[in-house]
């Protein structure tokens, strides 16, 4: 029978979805009431009812079933007992239910509904009496939530209030969720909870983006019985009974009345079988409904439905007719006249607005010879329902990961929508007609154990993971590597053993992926030998990885070192430096090696001979400029790679002792942002580095060199350059282990190629270290550039990634102004205190690079770098912030201003990264510098600031 396999159908995926649910919630509950529909579509829940425990309720014939297997939160409680009466309700249903104390963590408690149809309209319904179940005789007032929309608000006027609420609505997923809300004014609680599916042709009014709340349903004229609910009606709505003996006489048949207004409106014909006419025929059917604004909703759309069928078979010259009115304002367009034994509905189309009681009042049209007559209305405020719940599958995987780590924080309801109650961690992506994304998750310091949940992979859209400093054990799943957006992944802090899976390891190679692994004692981040890497002492602490400007002698050196004690290396060196080298083929770029012995080989396989050099160079003709250590030429390697070869002509014999650790290290750099080495050579006196090319010359001398369009980048081009200078920084200072310190961060050392793409180069300062808790490096002397350096390395020579991120903080402040570092005129003054004083003025003008104003940038977005560029150049290192930071925010930056996203907080770039202060970031700043102060500290590092600004406009 048709009939029966549909039941068995829905049956079937009833379980299916039961079961994930359960799966999904950490609980699988077996046997006993599995909460599924019954065969009309309904769920029938008694809220607080003892887990596998049900009913059948003696009017309905329903059975209703415990909620234990629709939410996870929240506790049962019966109410006292001198309300659980018959003379207080015969409802079974009210005397126990469920609250959800605040003590549990979260705002928002949900039940999860299954849904039979996916897109399907239904009548939610939930029902409320406090009865003073907590004995603290304080009825609470709590919002409810359909999904991701606000429904209504409850507030418990006393202990025996029965309360209803019930909205129609779509249900666009396979289920719907019913939430209760803490607003600070009592615990939320609920009795009772029933879904009634209903045909979609019904209530035109409820629709995908819009739902309705019932105010009222009447049945007028049944003095004296019950409401008519299931089953004289198919759908369980509840007409109760509406009659005024004082005005209205009651009039019934029991006459079958048609039901003509199907499929719009479908009424029970008991209901309509009843109706009211006013006793004195002469007067009025006068009736009014007073409006409940809420917060949400503070002047709600109103729909009203009179249902009017005529009862009495008329005699011939008999007329009934009569107009409506709604607070004295003609309804009805013409009289109306009842139909016989026939449902006819008045109601409007569009909802009303701005009145707070409407007063409806039938009156006979003056050819009646009949008072007016109604049989059933009903009221209902809109709600909309436009919000739409996160991406399924991220809904499914993060509840899977919720589950996992049994996480209890405020992860109930949807994740990311509303956004006031976005789960903690998460950040999502609100674009406008489709679903919410999570775009990052941060669960650093939550106890995590276990080992890493393969569902992180289904998050598709993310791009930040922060699962550092849990006790996470197992292994990296290789599967995170296809996460294509995924940009920096932490698990500083874990119990996490093996080693870095492959596709990891290519998506750091790549520079798209920035992983931090530090502090996982068990994990071999060295793919040679998968032991416990030793602790290092602290001797080992600084280490120089001087490649350029230091290494290049000590490479000589070290060639000679190895090419005398041939016998004991460890590799095959060549014996002779003119055996003819192997020149790179094109496309074999180089690749992290942790591996010693390789990485060396590799190094081996990237040398050239003199000669070479001199055919790569077409002897010397063009010279690029002058390096660190000697000139620079331009050349081409035989499969076209365009390169830069600096070239020293004698060979120094310092420092080849710290090579060996160095050369090693120098192949693991390999970053898109980073420029590479190609080769070297190393023949008689000559010595040399081969570089990729970089068309484009340096970044200052795009900004203010010589060229005729020097500083003609445009603000999204500089945005551009910036933050990827900025993530060649994060990769020496977060992927590499020890990490590494550049300490000759300029705008010089930032190379640009033919597509304008930043390298930062000349890695001849630069400065490995481990942290150990607080502690620095102090070295020898001062290195790096005046106007770049940070204080307490000028002074102290304290040496932590923080001076980096003060000499990028440089940088910005170029990229803005286009001034050099130490600001001549009308003193020289530093760049910083400059920009501090002007921008402190409120005047983002006053420092924009001239060249740039007739472009197109967004003034937000500059102010946003402008601030980020003070922050980074603050005199305590602890107030900058991370490269890492850094990194983000000009990518949100760069996002807001290519227009690619539209993230959550449009308008500002203050999203993702948590370290940075969000009370001192654009906002507050923009409002104390309108009201002409500042919230900056102004810092002197570079004496006096010209009390008067002769000079003219930064450029
Ligand atoms: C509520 O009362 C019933 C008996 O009337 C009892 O079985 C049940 O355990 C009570 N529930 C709670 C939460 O006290
Ligand atoms: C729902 O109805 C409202 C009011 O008639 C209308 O503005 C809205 O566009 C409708 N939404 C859809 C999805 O049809
Ligand atoms: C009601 O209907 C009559 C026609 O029978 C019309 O003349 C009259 O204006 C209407 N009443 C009101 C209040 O508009
Ligand atoms: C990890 O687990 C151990 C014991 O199992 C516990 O002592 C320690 O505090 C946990 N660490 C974290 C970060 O949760």
């Amino acid at each position: 029978m048709k009939r029966s396999t549909r039941a068995e159908m829905v049956a079937r995926r009833w379980l299916l979805l039961l079961l994930s649910l359960a799966a999904a919630t950490g609980v699988l509950r077996v046997g006993g009431q599995g909460g599924a529909p019954d065969k009309t579509g309904f769920v029938s829940i008694d809220c607080g009812l003892p887990e596998k425990s049900s009913y059948v309720d003696g009017a309905t014939k329903l059975e209703f079933t415990s909620d234990a297997v629709f939410t996870d939160a929240g506790t049962n409680h019966n109410v006292s007992a001198e309300y659980a009466t018959a003379s207080t309700t015969a409802d079974r249903i009210f005397y126990n239910l469920r609250s959800f104390p605040a003590g549990g963590g979260a705002a928002r408690n949900c039940y999860t509904l299954p849904s039979v149809v996916p897109g399907s309209k239904y009548l939610v319904r939930a029902k409320f009496m406090y009865g003073n179940y907590d004995g603290l005789n304080k009825p609470p007032a709590f919002d409810l939530h359909l999904g991701v929309n606000f429904w209504q608000t409850v507030t418990v006027p006393s202990a025996d209030w029965l309360g209803i609420a019930e909205v129609i609505a779509f249900v666009p997923d396979e289920s719907v969720q019913v939430c209760l809300v803490n607003t600070g004014t009592g615990t939320p609680f609920i009795s009772g909870l029933e879904l009634r599916p209903l045909t979609s042709s019904l209530y035109q009014h409820a629709n995908a983006t819009q739902g309705l709340v019932l105010l009222d349903r009447r049945n007028f004229g049944a003095g004296g019985s019950t409401a008519v609910r299931y089953p004289d009606d198919p759908y369980d709505r509840v007409w109760s009974p509406w009659s005024n003996p004082a005005e209205w006489s009651e009039i019934s048949t029991t006459d079958k009345i048609q039901n003509t207004i199907a499929p719009l409106f479908v009424v029970p014909s008991v209901v309509m079988q009843t109706a009211v006419t006013p006793r004195n025929s002469s007067k009025a059917i006068d009736f009014s409904w007073d409006v409940k604004p809420n917060h949400v909703y503070p002047d709600p759309g109103m729909f009203f439905i009179l249902y009017i069928s005529e009862l009495e078979l008329l005699a011939g010259n008999a007329v009934r007719q009569f107009n409506v009115t709604i607070d004295g304002v003609i309804w009805t367009k013409g009289p109306y006249k009842p139909i016989y034994l026939s449902t006819d509905s008045l109601y409007n189309a569009e909802a009303y607005r701005g009145i707070r009681q409407y007063n409806f009042s039938m009156n006979a049209a003056g050819s009646s010879t009949l008072p007016p007559i109604i049989n059933a209305a009903e009221a209902f405020s809109v709600i909309s329902t436009a919000n739409v719940g996160t991406d399924a599958q991220d809904v499914s995987a993060i509840t899977a990961i919720k589950a996992k780590y049994q996480v209890k924080k405020n992860w109930m309801g949807d994740p990311c929508a509303p956004k006031s109650l976005a789960w903690d961690g998460l950040t999502c992506n609100y674009a406008i007609s489709t679903p919410p994304r999570i775009t990052s998750i941060n669960m650093s310091y939550c106890g995590l154990s276990g080992d890493i949940s393969p569902d992180f992979a289904n998050l598709k859209e993310i791009k930040y993971l922060d699962s550092s400093h849990n006790n996470l054990t197992g292994s990296i799943p290789n599967v995170l590597s296809q996460l294509p957006f995924l940009t920096v992944l932490d698990l500083t802090g874990n119990q996490l053993n093996g080693s870095i899976p492959s596709g990891l390891l290519k998506r750091i190679q790549d520079g798209s992926l920035n992983l931090r692994y530090g502090n996982n004692p068990n994990l071999c981040s060295n793919s040679s030998s998968c032991q416990p890497t030793p602790k290092k002492s602290k001797s080992m602490l600084a280490v120089y990885v001087a490649v350029p400007v230091v290494v290049i002698g000590a490479l000589a050196a070290l060639l000679f070192f190895f090419m005398r004690k041939k016998k004991g290396s460890f590799f095959a060196w060549p014996t002779k430096s003119t055996e003819k080298p192997q020149i790179l083929e094109s496309g074999m770029q180089p690749h992290r090696q942790d591996d010693n012995e390789q990485s060396l080989e590799q190094l081996q396989n990237r040398q050239f001979t003199y000669k070479e050099l001199e055919v790569i160079t077409k002897n010397f003709q063009l010279l690029l400029g002058r390096g660190g250590f000697g000139l620079v030429y331009d050349g081409f390697l035989k499969d076209g790679t365009h390169v830069a070869v600096k070239l020293k002509s004698e060979s120094s014999n310092q420092g080849f002792d710290e090579f060996l650790t160095e050369a090693q290290t120098l192949t693991k750099i390999h970053h898109k942002n980073l420029v590479s080495l190609i080769g070297y050579c190393k023949d008689q006196k000559y010595l040399a580095l081969v570089y990729e090319h970089m068309s484009e010359g340096t970044l200052e001398d795009k900004l203010r060199g010589k060229d005729s369009n020097a500083g003609s980048l445009t603000w999204r081009q500089r945005l551009r350059i910036a933050l990827e200078s900025a993530q060649g920084l994060e990769y020496l200072h977060k992927a590499c282990s020890p990490p590494f310190v550049h300490r000759d961060v300029k705008t010089s050392n930032i190379l640009l190629n033919a597509k304008l793409e930043a390298k930062i180069a000349d890695f001849g300062l630069m400065k490995a270290f481990k942290y150990d808790g607080d502690t620095h490096i102090s070295t020898a002397r001062v290195v790096g550039t005046h106007g770049y350096l940070a204080p307490e390395y000028a002074t102290a020579l304290q040496v932590t990634e923080k001076i980096d991120v003060y000499s990028f903080g440089v940088v910005l402040l170029e990229v803005i102004t286009g001034q050099p570092p130490i600001v001549k005129c009308p003193e020289p003054t530093s760049i910083i205190q400059w920009a501090r004083q002007r921008l402190a003025r409120g005047s983002i003008e006053g420092v924009v690079d001239a060249r740039m104003r007739g472009g197109h940038y967004d003034i937000n977005s500059v102010w946003k770098v402008a601030d980020m560029a003070l922050k980074c150049t603050a005199q305590a290192p602890v107030k900058r912030p991370t490269i890492s930071d850094v990194v983000v925010q000009l990518k949100e930056c760069l996002e807001l201003e290519e227009g690619s996203t539209s993230d959550d907080t449009s308008g500002s770039c203050y999203m993702v990264g948590n370290s940075i202060d969000r009370n001192s970031s654009y906002n507050t700043y923009a409002t104390d510098v309108s009201q002409g102060s500042t919230t900056f500290e102004m810092e002197d590092n570079f004496g006096t600031a010209p009390t008067k600004d002769t000079c003219p406009d930064a450029r």
